[in-house]
């Protein structure tokens, strides 16, 4: 199981200390939110804030675009040294050409599903994938509450991956904090995006720390 730490709930005045922290605590993924002000109403940082991070760290970056229209962006996050970019299901742009798109330029693919798109609505487009990303929260915000009827969504998605026989990841993202995130795993999360829960935690540590063993337990 794979921690991903969301930036958007980091002290964004201290960046560089708290990609230290991210490091520090051995996580080995970075979640990056990237907001259009259209296909969710907040605005976040863009393709520069990504070609930063790349400069100050060899961490995985897991770009997350809730984006109207990522096809025309895929190029310049590509460019900005993105390891795994994810686009939405429910975007504009047609998701089997952005998908095609992302693995063209060499990168990783993941596609992404609001609480309210049902599981089903993907099948096809799984063998483009190589991560599915359920929200687990309405897009948009950090430091949101767990949905649980997202959470039920976890097990259903990762029997469709099965039955693909690929090796395709399963992220939780939204909402996700020390007392939920042993229930996330169990319904089958390879990857979970913790902010606030991590960032704003007293003791970020012992988040780390419990959710590592929450999975160990859960294998
Ligand atoms: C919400 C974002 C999440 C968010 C998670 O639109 O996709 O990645 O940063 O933040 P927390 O863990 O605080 O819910
Ligand atoms: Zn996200």
């Amino acid at each position: 199981m794979t921690i991903s730490a969301s930036v958007l709930g980091a002290d964004l005045l201290r960046l560089g200390d708290e990609v230290e922290k991210t490091r520090r605590l051995g996580l080995r993924w970075l979640h990056l939110d990237q907001m259009d002000g259209h296909f969710v109403p907040n605005i976040s940082f863009g393709p520069e804030f990504v070609a930063a991070l790349r400069g100050a760290t060899d961490q995985f970056l897991d770009v997350h675009l809730m984006l109207e229209h990522p096809l025309s962006y895929i190029d310049a996050y590509a460019d900005a040294g993105a390891d795994l970019i994810s686009i939405h299901a429910e975007a504009q742009d047609n998701p089997a050409e952005a998908l095609a798109a992302i693995r063209a330029r060499g990168l990783k693919a993941g596609l992404s599903i609001k609480p309210a798109t049902d599981p089903e609505s993907i099948r096809a487009l799984l063998p483009l994938c190589d991560l599915v990303l359920v929200m687990t929260v309405e897009p948009g915000f950090g430091g949101q509450k767990l949905m649980d009827g997202c959470v039920a969504k976890l097990p259903v998605l990762r029997k469709m991956i099965e039955e693909t026989g690929r090796d395709i990841l399963l992220e939780a993202d939204g909402g996700i904090k020390l007392e939920n995130a042993e229930r996330v795993i169990a319904a089958g999360a390879d990857v979970a995006v913790i902010g606030t829960g991590l960032f704003r935690a007293e003791d970020p540590e012992r988040v780390v720390r419990e959710v590592e063993g929450a999975a160990a337990c859960a294998l």
